[in-house]
Order: structure tokens, then sequence, then C-alpha cells
């Protein structure tokens, strides 16, 4: 029987709370926003991490990451989250959620030594427990675990695939409104299990095998990618031609077919997940015998994207050699402080490269990112980073940068030259605050709101 079904509300709370407690394995971003939203469901919830200093800190009530509306959660429910290094904490739980990361090999195979070792630790006990696998992987990977499984003996061990679709910067909302919730499985009953403690949170359940629920995960970040780099090559042909890619990326997105979103041009797509499971997709294919070409010129489209606004500096200033570029943005996107496969860390290489001496300047990060031999100047203020710049570069989509558009923060630059690699500034309002303003396939200056009539192309 399904053990949250109940007849009334009153009954729900108390089969709840006298539920036994779950496991999250692996305290990152979808980890620890998964053991937020299961407390915040009323389960006792232990997480789990082999990182003894992120144990520490969170134990202290430290969230050692910049996720919005997350530490607030994590300290509201805190009565009922446990933090440990220990797996045989595991031991009792009703479900253990493997929120480990799965990053690229150099071969482009995920690895998934972390899944592998979260499986391997598992205590053996008696009391039936059913992994819940979140964890971005390649198809086949719950059929290979399942194995393990009954190599191990762990006869009473069930498992389910259970994708996760949340996006960083948004997660804590994403994860309380799924818009549908993927449980794979070999059809037997815990399932049912994972399917009844996501309902109160809404969103279409699509049961389904576990193969299926791996693909769904990877084709939606392929076909997401593919949109973006679609809408960026778009954006380049806009340049060449004259057109403007905002406006031209909105009047195909009202087609309901198309939709709207994921339809922002820019310098490319960054992060730990596209980036990784697009190789990752492409690579399970070619592993199969399958040449998945629309992913190849996705990734090349996407690299290609990273290194535009290097032509478009250029082209404007001639060598950049000496030249003090201000880059806006190191975090992948706005409202996180990650900085993995930014587009920034490429454009900041390939900036100093070319003799150009970076300042960078992040909202929330703080500290230079891995650059390997490369090295950068962090400001304090975006106001630092643009004193006496010859152009600055907007590589992230921090609101904050709006500010740009303020007649005095171009004056503090030597030469008020923008180059908006996300499309972020309105180009009227920038060019009245006396900024030469360049975007991503839109031109460069438009005097009045009515998109039809355009002044100046690039
Ligand atoms: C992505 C997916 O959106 C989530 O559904 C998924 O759960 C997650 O990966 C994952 O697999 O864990 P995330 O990487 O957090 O989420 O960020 P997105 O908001 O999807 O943005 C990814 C990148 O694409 C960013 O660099 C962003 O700037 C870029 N992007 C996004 C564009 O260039 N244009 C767009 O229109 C949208």
């Amino acid at each position: 029987m399904n053990p949250y079904s109940s007849t009334s509300a009153d009954q729900g709370v108390n089969v709840v709370a006298q539920a036994r407690p779950v496991a999250v394995i692996g305290a990152g971003f979808v980890g620890l926003v998964t053991t937020a939203v299961l407390a915040h469901l009323g389960r006792r919830v232990r997480c789990l991490d082999i990182d003894e200093g992120r144990i520490a800190r969170l134990q202290m009530g430290d969230v050692p990451l910049h996720e919005p509306g997350l530490a607030k959660m994590l300290r509201e429910e805190a009565d009922r989250i446990t933090y440990t290094t220990s797996p045989t904490d595991v031991g009792g739980c009703e479900l253990a959620f493997v929120c480990v990361d799965t990053p690229p090999m150099r071969s482009g195979d995920a690895d998934l030594s972390r899944v592998e070792r979260a499986v391997s630790a598992l205590p053996v006990g008696n009391a039936p427990l059913t992994l819940v696998m979140k964890s971005t992987v390649p198809v086949g990977t719950g059929a290979r675990i399942v194995q393990m499984l009954r190599r191990r003996g762990l006869r009473g061990v069930g498992y389910v695939s259970n994708p996760e679709f949340l996006r960083e910067g948004s997660a804590v909302a994403d994860a309380l409104a799924p818009h549908r919730v993927v449980i794979g499985s070999d059809g037997d009953d815990a399932s049912d299990r994972v399917a009844a403690l996501w309902r109160p949170l809404g969103g279409v359940e699509v049961r389904c095998d576990i193969a299926s629920a791996e693909m769904i995960k990877l084709a939606s970040n392929g076909f997401l990618a593919t949109k973006i780099s679609f809408i960026n090559e778009i954006a380049n042909v806009c340049d060449a031609v004259g057109a403007d890619v905002e406006v031209v990326a909105r009047g195909m997105g009202l087609d309901p077919r198309i939709g709207l979103s994921f339809l922002h041009a820019g310098i490319g797509f960054g992060g730990s997940c596209f980036p990784k499971d697009v190789v990752a997709l492409k690579q399970l294919a070619g592993n199969s015998g399958y040449h998945f070409q629309l992913l190849a010129s996705v990734l090349e489209v996407n690299e290609l994207q990273k290194r535009r606004v290097i032509s478009i500096l250029e082209d404007r200033l001639g060598s950049l050699d000496g030249l003090r570029i201000a880059l806006l943005g190191l975090a992948f996107k706005r409202d996180t402080d990650d900085t993995r496969e930014s587009a920034s860390l490429v454009l900041a290489e390939r900036l100093v490269s070319k003799g150009a001496r970076v300042v960078a300047f992040d909202p929330v990060v703080s500290e230079s990112p891995g650059l390997g031999r490369v090295s950068i100047k962090i400001a304090e203020t975006l106001g630092e980073a643009l004193d006496g710049a010859d152009a600055a570069v907007i590589a992230t989509d921090w609101p904050e940068f709006v500010q740009l558009s303020d007649a005095s923060m171009a004056r503090r630059m030597a030469r008020p030259l923008v180059v908006d690699g996300r499309n972020l500034l309105d180009p009227v309002v920038a060019a009245e605050a006396g900024i030469e303003w360049v975007g991503i396939g839109r031109p460069s200056m438009i005097p009045v709101t009515n998109s039809s009539v355009v002044a100046r192309g690039r």
C-alpha cells in the first residue's frame, strides 16, 4: 500500500511524520535543494557527503553555495535535517536520493565513480531501501546499478530513476513547483512511494522504464542547448543582414510549437549541466554506433559563440594588446556563484592571450576562479572594473549590470564601448547615456522603440 495516500489531511500529516527518514547522498547543489524540499514536505532527512569540511559548515548553518532562498529554507527546516559523513546513517532510511556529480571524463563519457562509490557504501541492513537516482547518468546506468546491488546481495534495495530538472539560480522555486516528475522503474512498488512523496508539489507524473527516464533527462538538456545554439546562429546571421534577433526570437516564440523560452541569444551556454550533458548524450550515441551530428554542431557553435566577443572588440579597437578590458560577470549565469564552464572564463583567457589587461567584476564571485596560468584582476565594485577601461564586456546576465546605462558609469571608462554578450542593456537607453553599445545579433543603435526602424547596423 502507498504509505502516503491517506483519506484525510490529518492522517496524511501523521503518516509523513511517522515515516522512516530519507537519505540524500551528496550535499552539492542538487542534494541540498532536495534536502530542503524533502524536509519542507515533513520528512526527516539525513544529508550525507564525503567532504568533512562541507558537512562541518552545514552543521554550523553555513550553506557553501549561492542559491537564492536555499539557506533560508534549510534554516527553517533545520530540525528535520541531519548532516553526516557516515554512510551507515543511510541504514534505516526508506529512500536514498543519489545527488552526486557525474563530471565528464577526457573520453567524453560521464564519470560515474562517485555514483558507484555511493552504491558500494550502502550499508547492508534488513530494512528495505530504495535508491532514487537524481544524478544525471548515461542511459543504461540504472540497469548497471541494479546488477551491482544484486552482486552485493542487496536484494531488498529497490531502484528508481527520478531525474532532476531544476535550474541553478531558481532551484528552490523550480523544485517546489515541478512541471513534470519523471519516475523510471522496473515496475516495483518503490516507484509508487517516490511518486507519492513528490505528489504534494504537483507536476505531471511521467511513469516509465528506467532507460527512458534516463534518456528524458539527457534529451531535455540536449534539446534546450540546441535551441540556444540555434538562436545564436540566427543572431549571427541577423548581425550580417541587419535584423534584430530579440524581435525575431519573440516573433518565432509566440508560435506555441516553438515557445518563447531559451531563445535568448548571447555568448553561449555554460554551467555544470548543458556542456557536460550534451557531450554525454553525443558520446552515448557514439558508443552505441550512432553519430549524433546535430549535437556535434550544437557544441561547435557554442564554442565559437564564446569567442565572438573577441572579433567584435578587434573590429572596434584594433589590437587588444595593452588595452584594459572590464569583464563583467564570472558566473555562468545570474543568481549563482558557479563558474563551471562559464563563457566568461574562456573570454578571460582569450583576452589575456591577446595581451589585454582584464579586470573582472562579479556581484557574488569574489575570487579568481581556476584560470590556469592566466591571471586577471578582480575588482570589488562595478565602478572599479570600469575605471579607465577601453571596453567593457557583459558576460553574465546579472541585473546589476543594467547600471552601465547610467551616464556616470560610462564616464569612468576611457572609451565607453560596451559589448553586451547577454543583450542585457536597452540599446536606446545605453546610446542616450553615451555608450557605444554592441549586442549579439542586434543593430548597434535603435533610435525609436518601433523595432522596424533601425538606425545603424554593425
Ligand atoms: C539546466 C536546465 O535548464 C535544467 O532544467 C537542468 O535541471 C539543469 O541544467 C541540470 O541538468 O542540472 P542550468 O544549467 O542551471 O539548468 O541553467 P540554465 O538556466 O538552463 O542556463 C544554462 C546556460 O544557458 C547558461 O549559461 C545561460 O546563460 C544559457 N542560456 C539559457 C542562454 O544562453 N540562452 C537562453 O535562452 C537560456
